[in-house]
């Protein structure tokens, strides 16, 4: 077990000037249900998120999928907006469900063109693609079939990512299998706030177990058409864990919420195996004697390129009696909130990072996503004021920098989002852009941020004879964690 002692052993100072690698890829991402609209064009089946909009009070806002920002349109505005930004890479998805309308074969070409295109306008401005396979628009026909909770899932899912790589090798390097399975597990299955909402722990393990094995085989499929060229990762999200107190029934919750939010899939993708720690409390909640078959878990060790990690927010946990399987509780953020509600913490990315450094590496990270909602207004300005945006992203920044100092090998950093979209349960209420969309027009507005990261792109980093308005990123601390698998 490593203690925050073995952590921070031999680290090296913290950066006085907050400083970037030669060649870092300052990005921005989206996902396809979120920007592309026309859910119904050139021949896209329907996707989880379609069906699941459709259902009264799922929404927040009733808000769907059908137009969001229109991109699939306006693909080539947007990339200018990009260039303008001068942002060297751009993470995007791809729709399953244009690419295999009903899940599995046959191919539909026009959607692998839709793709191509824009790889092609990206290509023509220098900036780099980075492709997410799976941004949780499952195929509903796929679902309709059992979805994630069936093995075959995961083949189809390799299946798929052969065809795309065929299809965009030429253009894309960078690849990602699969965005933040434990929201797709948990969040989809669990709490059932997000599509296809079932709320089965049984579900939700099996879901799991699954992503992680189609992991593994898209992993395989990707090296076999891109040989060598290829730099393949998984991205995901990481909560920076921290114990409500000192309390050692404190400690050992917080290890436990650790176990299920992080390493549930950090150990199976790093180290092939589930932490031993909480096995125990979770497998009793399904039946893994039949769904983890031998060798599952080396395919989904499959060796990566880099890890992708997204980063939002830190939470504190405290020892919950009587609330099974975990017995630990999230508290209310205390200090000062996004619109989703989120504590806002830098120090907690400079955490995650050096806890996977650490513990899991030392391995290539690219920060995949990273950001903040508030309440934007525009009232026709050409620029939209977001000062707390500006001030979010600053710390964040310096606090990749700050891990970059102490030895991890960070080699990107991408801002969500690069336009306000549809946030998923959330409806259109939180912005999450750089560049505000105004919905009915569709305009693009930039915010002050945007001006901002065009400066910190320019400069490889951010002004280090300038304050961060956000304040000084604290340095990183690794969660206590009392009970970590065996070495
Ligand atoms: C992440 C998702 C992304 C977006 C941000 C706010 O969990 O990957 O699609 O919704 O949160």
């Amino acid at each position: 077990m490593r203690s925050r002692v073995d952590a921070s052993r031999g680290l090296a100072p913290r950066a006085l000037r907050p400083s970037f690698p030669e060649g870092f890829l300052w990005g921005a991402a989206t996902s396809a249900y979120q920007i592309e609209g026309s859910v119904d064009a050139d021949g896209r089946g329907e996707s989880i998120w379609d069906r699941f909009c459709r259902e009264p009070g799922r929404i927040r806002d009733g808000g769907t999928g059908a137009t969001a920002c229109d991109h699939y349109r306006r693909y080539r505005e947007d990339v200018a907006r990009m260039a303008e930004l001068g942002l060297k890479a751009y993470r995007f998805s791809v729709a399953w469900p244009r690419v295999f309308p009903t899940g599995t074969g046959p191919v539909n070409p026009r959607g692998l063109d839709f793709y191509r295109r824009l790889v092609d306008a990206l290509r023509a401005r220098a900036i780099e693609p980075v492709v997410t396979l799976y941004h949780w628009d499952l195929p509903q026909a796929l679902q309709d079939r059992g979805g994630w909770a069936r093995r075959d899932t995961a083949a189809r899912f390799a299946e798929f990512a052969a065809t795309v790589a065929r299809a965009l090798g030429d253009g894309v390097r960078y690849w990602i299998t699969l965005n933040e399975p434990w929201v797709v597990a948990f969040v989809g299955h669990l709490f059932g706030e997000h599509a296809p909402g079932i709320r089965s722990w049984a579900v939700a393990l099996a879901v799991a177990h699954h992503q992680l094995l189609a992991h593994g085989l898209a992993v395989r499929a990707l090296r076999a058409e891109g040989g060598g060229r290829f730099q393949v990762g998984i991205t995901l999200d990481q909560v920076a864990v921290r114990p409500a107190t000192q309390d050692e029934a404190d400690a050992a919750a917080a290890g436990r919420f650790d176990g299920w939010r992080n390493r549930w899939f950090l150990d199976p993708v790093l180290r092939g195996r589930y932490p031993a720690d909480l096995w125990p409390l979770l497998a009793p909640l399904w039946r893994p004697a039949g769904l983890v078959r031998p060798g599952d878990l080396d395919v989904a060790r499959a060796r990566i390129d880099f890890l992708g990690v997204n980063y939002y927010s830190p939470a504190v946990v405290r020892h919950a009696p009587g609330r099974p399987p975990l017995e630990a509780e999230v508290l209310s953020p205390r200090g000062p909130v996004t619109a989703m509600g989120w504590a806002i913490d830098p120090g907690g990315l400079a955490q995650v990072l050096l806890r996977v450094h650490h513990e899991y590496g030392p391995l290539p990270i690219m920060v995949t996503e990273n950001g903040a909602a508030f309440p934007d207004r525009w009232d026709g300005e050409p620029v939209v004021d977001d000062p707390q945006r500006v001030a979010y992203l600053d710390g964040h920044v310096r606090a990749v920098a700050d891990a970059i100092a102490r030895g991890v090998d960070v080699r990107g950093y991408f801002v969500w989002s690069l336009l306000d979209n549809f946030e998923w349960a959330r409806g259109y209420g939180p912005r999450f852009g750089l560049f505000y969309v105004d919905y009915p027009s569709q305009r693009r507005v930039p915010k002050a941020s945007a001006l901002w990261y065009r400066e910190v792109i320019a400069r490889n980093g951010p002004d280090a004879s300038v304050p961060s308005p956000g304040g000084q990123a604290e340095p990183g601390r690794a969660p206590r964690r009392p009970s970590g698998p065996p070495a």
